[in-house]
């Protein structure tokens, strides 16, 4: 497990080797063992193989308008011979003090899908930035989900060197805010 946490890295760029379908199968048992808010299971995933689907969907990745243009990650839907869509039900999730927990039930499994394909040898990009509403035209998603992430799933072209961190003493505080660690 932390061996898989060490090596994940963010892949962009894909060969076309195919994904064997019992590593796929894996990366989505994985995913189904994702804790939820409440168990409520909010979320769905959508596997997309279809090579003019998935160079749509690097299309709305790539959003003009975006501060984020162009976006690094687009291509790689393109490229790699899986995605997967994770969308979710806001209404199956939580909502307190401002905070929409379907987010997070998300956030999580994608970390499951993304952990689970390093332990498989497959490469994965957390892509967050998309033109949602033609996502859900593209892949008849209803208008009461939001789709939230997608990942390229595929063997990396190369395996990329880790990226920065911020040191432990700059992102844990001890006991209150701004209290260093030793
Ligand atoms: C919420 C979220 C959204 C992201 N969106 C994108 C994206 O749209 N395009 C992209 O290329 N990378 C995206 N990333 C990947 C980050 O850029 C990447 O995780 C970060 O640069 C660190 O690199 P590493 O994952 O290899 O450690 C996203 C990551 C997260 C967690």
């Amino acid at each position: 497990m932390i061996k898989a946490i060490e090596e994940r890295r963010t892949v962009r760029k894909y060969t076309d080797q195919p994904v064997e379908e019992e590593k796929l199968r894996e990366v989505l048992a994985s995913a189904r063992l994702a804790p939820t808010w409440a168990n409520k299971q909010c979320w769905k995933l959508i596997v997309v193989r279809d090579q003019a689907t998935r160079e749509k969907l690097a299309q709305l990745s790539n959003v003009e308008a975006s501060e984020h243009y162009p976006n690094p990650g687009a291509k790689g839907l393109a490229m790699a011979p899986v995605v997967l869509v994770a969308c979710a039900d806001p209404a199956r999730s939580g909502h307190m003090y401002g905070q929409d927990y379907y987010l997070v039930d998300v956030g999580i499994v994608m970390d499951h899908i993304l952990l689970a394909a390093t332990e498989v040898g497959l490469g994965t990009c957390f892509v967050g930035v998309f033109d949602e509403q033609g996502v859900k035209d593209l892949l008849g998603i209803p208008s009461h989900i939001r789709v939230v992430a997608m990942t390229p799933l595929g063997y990396a072209e190369r395996w990329p060197n880790p990226r920065p961190r911020n040191d432990i003493g700059e992102m844990v505080f001890e006991g209150s805010w701004r209290q260093q660690v030793s």
